[in-house]
């Protein structure tokens, strides 16, 4: 048994479809969160700085003797898993949980994958289904206008642009009659009911946050380091805009969270610790 907290972080509001899977699964996990979301996005940028940020963003939550650190972010999973092999405690990041749930689901052996320009650039999803699935056939889409959707609350499931941009992203994959869709950008479950209306029953919703959740219950079981009395505490912390964060993840989680939110200066930190 191990009681410490577990570590997540995203560059905002995407690892947040962690943690809500990990309430629903393990209450009593104590959780201390890091949304990146004065240097978001990440999905844009190059290799380098997404690689130097993972690394800034671990190092901050391994300030509360985190047990465990879940990259909740498609992006710095796919971009920097060699960051995340490096560190001296367990980590995990999206790609192969996901990659195999969407293997297992896939009936036709065609599978779509949306996520930042960044994760499409690796194909680390495709290289994930392809390890499990030879055969699967992988058609991959960045939709870099969802994060800033997202972020800025634009999720309504009625609301007009959102659906316009989701209609002109998703339009290839319809084409390509995928079965499956993974969602390999964290932020993008956030806007799930209106892919599901575009692409219809037929085709199976992959969500990178929720499966990453239930490996890290697996791992943590496996290394006999479930809580045996956490109190399920959440600690929320922000690089900026921490009202803005509060609002929208308070409406996502179903909880009140703003007194938990608090702002830290992650380039300040980040050079003292250099
Ligand atoms: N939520 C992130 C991801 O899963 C990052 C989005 C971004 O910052 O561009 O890729």
């Amino acid at each position: 048994m191990d009681n410490r907290p577990i570590g997540v972080f995203d560059s905002g509001l995407g690892g947040l479809t962690v943690v809500r899977q990990r309430i629903k699964e393990l209450p009593k996990e104590r959780i201390v969160y890091f949304g990146d979301t004065g240097r978001v996005p990440y999905g844009t940028r190059g290799c380098d700085v997404i690689s130097r940020y993972t690394a800034e963003d671990c190092a901050f939550l391994r300030r509360f003797d985190v047990k465990m650190i879940i990259a909740a972010c498609g992006t710095a999973s796919s971009v920097a898993p060699h960051v995340l092999k490096a560190l001296p405690l367990p980590a995990l990041g999206v790609v192969d949980a996901t990659g195999a749930a969407a293997a297992a689901a896939t009936k036709s052996g065609k599978i779509g994958v949306i996520g930042t320009a960044a994760t499409v650039s690796t194909d680390a999803f495709g290289k994930a289904i392809r390890a499990r699935a030879p055969q699967a056939q992988v058609f991959s889409q960045a939709c870099p206008l969802f994060v800033p959707l997202v972020e800025n609350g634009w999720i309504d499931p009625q609301d007009e642009v959102a659906i316009a941009i989701a209609k002109r992203y998703l339009q290839p994959l319809k084409d390509q009659q995928v079965d499956t869709l993974i969602m390999g950008c964290t932020h993008f479950p956030l806007l799930s009911p209106i892919f599901a209306e575009i692409l219809g029953d037929g085709v199976t919703l992959i969500d990178a946050g929720r499966e990453t959740a239930i490996a890290a219950h697996k791992m943590l079981e496996a290394g006999d380091a479930l809580t045996a009395d956490g109190d399920g505490e959440c600690r929320f912390f922000v690089s900026d805009r921490p009202q803005g964060f509060a609002d929208i993840a308070e409406m996502f989680l179903g909880r009140p969270i703003r007194a938990n939110v608090e702002t830290v200066d992650i380039a300040r930190l980040s050079d003292t610790e250099a």
